[in-house]
């Protein structure tokens, strides 16, 4: 039975990983410390469908704690490491830039050593949209050289993408990193927009929107995120890749309030507020790179996606605590 360690295993994603893992028969060794970046509970809710299956154990503990990280590495030698736990918030980036350095690089070093130190056959590390910064070729795409992030939480996953590559380029680590673009879906962050204006509008209250409306994200779903993880874990060839998962659409906040009005029934009433720093104009992956070698192929238009995701909010609202 493979083993896989997966890092934040309590989060959105994480959690979602974890079951297609053990569907998948591999014995997961989950990471994650409950941090309050939002309510715990949420996350202990999160892993309610697994924490009692047999090929799942949790490991309450920071990852910037490097002899609970390398203790854990020993006892378990994992085969593959997937590397999901971060502070992962773009605004609250900017009121702490320090702790975002300390989990998403220092945390990623202490993992990268473990790894190297056990002869871990793969490590994959999530990374972000946000290492593109303000780019000027759209789509993105992974051959860019013109990386500037523009928020400290960008700063940090480029960092910890440069690391990942001087760690295959030294110790031969197979990795691979995977820039997410604006995942969501059932038990998405409450931090994050979808959530957030889904449950202002449920609420009849105001949603506040930043700058002109006219910001561009590109909205993938979850699964589409899961599976090609599962990919990136399977493709043979690798010594070090990059890959972009996204939707390869992108869509203005306005259209996406227009989306949940409809979907939701009920009138959006919007509080127009002053575009915030951090905050890029615009996120658009070019994925012919995943969809050649990983067999990436994301099929969830946001009406779709959306319409799933305001069923499982209004369906399980108890789930929603902030
Ligand atoms: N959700 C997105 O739209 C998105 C987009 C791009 C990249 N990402 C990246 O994907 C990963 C998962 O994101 P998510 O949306 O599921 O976030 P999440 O906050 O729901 O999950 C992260 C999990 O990691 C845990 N964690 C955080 N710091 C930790 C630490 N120091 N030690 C141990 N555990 C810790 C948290 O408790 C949480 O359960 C992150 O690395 C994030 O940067 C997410």
């Amino acid at each position: 039975m493979p083993k896989a360690l997966v890092t934040g295993c309590s989060g959105f994603i994480g959690s979602h990983l974890t079951e297609k893992l053990l569907d998948l028969n591999y014995k997961v060794i989950g990471i994650d410390d409950f941090n309050d970046y939002y309510d715990p509970k949420i996350k202990e809710r999160n892993i309610v469908g697994f924490k009692n299956n047999k090929n799942f154990s949790l490991n309450k503990f920071d990852i910037r704690d490097n002899d609970s990280v390398s203790d854990l590495f020993k006892r378990e030698n994992p085969d593959v490491v997937v590397h999901l736990a971060a502070r992962a918030g773009v605004r609250p980036s900017l009121l702490q830039p320090i702790l975002y350095e300390e989990v998403n690089v220092i945390g990623t070093l202490n993992l990268l050593e473990a790894a190297r130190n056990n002869n871990c056959q793969r490590f994959i590390f999530g990374s972000s949209s946000s290492v593109y910064g303000e780019c000027k070729n759209i789509p993105f795409k992974e051959t860019e050289l013109d990386l500037k992030p523009i928020s400290p939480y960008g700063v940090s996953k480029l960092t910890g993408e440069n690391y990942c590559r001087t760690y295959n380029h030294l110790f031969k680590l197979p990795i691979i990193c995977l820039r997410f673009f604006t995942v969501y879906g059932p038990r998405q962050r409450p931090d994050l927009a979808i959530h957030k204006f889904t449950k202002l509008i449920d609420e009849g209250k105001s949603i506040p929107v930043f700058g002109d409306g006219q910001y561009k994200r590109d909205f993938t779903y979850v699964t589409e995120i899961v599976d090609g993880i599962i990919s990136s874990i399977s493709y043979s060839k690798t010594s070090f890749e990059i890959f972009n998962l996204g939707e390869s659409h992108t869509t203005s906040v306005t259209d996406l309030v227009k989306m949940l009005e409809n979907t939701i029934g009920k009138k959006v009433l919007i509080d127009w507020q002053p575009a915030q720093a951090g905050d890029v104009p615009l996120t658009y992956a070019d994925v012919s790179k995943a969809q050649e070698l990983l067999k990436y192929s994301p099929k969830t238009a946001p009406e779709e996606g959306i319409k799933k995701f305001v069923d499982w909010y209004l369906k399980d609202k108890s789930s929603v605590l902030v």
